[in-house]
């Protein structure tokens, strides 16, 4: 059962970034001559960082990561995300101007990076708007990816996928009970569903399941990996070390923190979740360091280790 087909993406240096989560109104982070946008709505002035971004130097961009929505459907205990603020969106007209801004130099652009994706009830025309935009200005169709929880697939136009280089879904365990432990608000059985129909329907569609290993999951991994490629179909999938070192105080992490529910690992029960793996599944097995705390913004530093597979 070997990892159908992976997309193979150069890395993009993850300096110079243009727009914070954790601190969205804060100009240290309006980098003038950013090569990552980070472009999401602000509560109370949705067009914030998009406006702001719009008044830099912008020929530098390699990728943009887009959320047009700043909410979420589900709970997980790990989020690092604020979820609390009231819901914003994008205006479709507002991503087409960066995304014109941008169309020379961009070479990746990923949907859902903070919150939920699948929340605007309109994502299709999102990514019409993309594929508007790519034809008209693009030099070369960037790569395109969604990452999402998957629940509401069900619920939203899907044309757009066939557009899509692939659909990273989020899944920390194949067993019904963790899952809706970890995934708070989700019910598996949609989740599974869902994918079914996707990957029945969408045969090209490259499917790229995440796995956030947590004191709840640990031991859910080797259960997961054959679950994911035999029963799921999945194409590739990741493992990633769950970060507990940064995070938004009104996120759900720092509600688990406060209520001393420990998610994170030692580095020897990370260390033991690798050895584990390398020995079932060596060929397939590549590491590479995340960026997605805080400090990453401006400067690179590893914050969580990833397994690919
Ligand atoms: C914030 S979510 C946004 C997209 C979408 N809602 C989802 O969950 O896929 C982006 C990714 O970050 C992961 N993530 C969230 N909190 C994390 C944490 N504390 N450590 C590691 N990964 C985390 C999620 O599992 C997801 O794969
Ligand atoms: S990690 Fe979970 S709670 Fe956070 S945005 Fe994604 S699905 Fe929502």
């Amino acid at each position: 059962m070997a990892k159908k087909k992976r997309v193979a993406i150069p890395s993009i240096v993850m300096e110079d970034q243009f727009g914070y989560a954790g601190d969205p109104k804060n100009e240290t982070y309006f980098h003038p001559k950013p090569k990552v946008l980070n472009i999401f709505p602000v509560e109370g002035d949705p067009e914030l960082l998009a406006r702001e971004a719009l008044k830099r130097d912008l020929s530098n961009v390699k990728k943009i990561r887009i959320d047009p929505v700043n909410t979420c459907n589900v709970a997980c205990v790990f989020c690092t995300s604020d979820l609390t603020a009231k819901h914003a969106q994008i205006s479709l007209d507002t991503i087409e101007a960066i995304l014109r801004r941008t169309s020379q130099t961009c070479v990746r652009i990923s949907v859902g990076c903070i919150y939920e994706p699948l929340m605007a009830k309109n994502i299709e025309k999102y990514i019409q708007i993309i594929q508007k935009v790519v034809s008209d200005e693009f030099p070369k169709k960037p790569k395109l990816n969604m990452v999402s929880n998957g629940l509401l697939l069900d619920k939203r136009k899907l044309d757009f996928l066939n557009y899509l280089d692939w659909l990273h879904i989020s899944v920390h365990s194949h067993k019904k009970e963790n899952f809706e432990k970890i995934m708070r608000k989700a019910n598996f059985d949609t989740l599974v569903s869902n994918v079914k129909n996707i990957r029945k329907k969408y045969i090209n569609l490259n499917i790229h399941l995440e796995f956030v290993v947590n004191q709840k999951n640990k031991n859910d991994i080797e259960g997961f990996i054959h679950w994911a490629f035999n029963e799921m179909n999945a194409d590739s999938i990741n493992l990633k070390r769950v970060s507990t070192d940064s995070f938004d105080d009104k996120s759900y992490l720092a509600d688990s923190i406060n209520a001393k529910d420990v998610l994170g690992l030692s580095d020897e029960e990370w260390n033991s979740v690798s050895k584990k793996i390398s020995k079932s599944w060596p060929s397939k097995l590549t590491s590479a360091p995340a960026y997605s705390s805080p400090d990453q913004m401006l400067k690179r530093s590893a914050m969580t280790d990833v397994i690919e597979l």
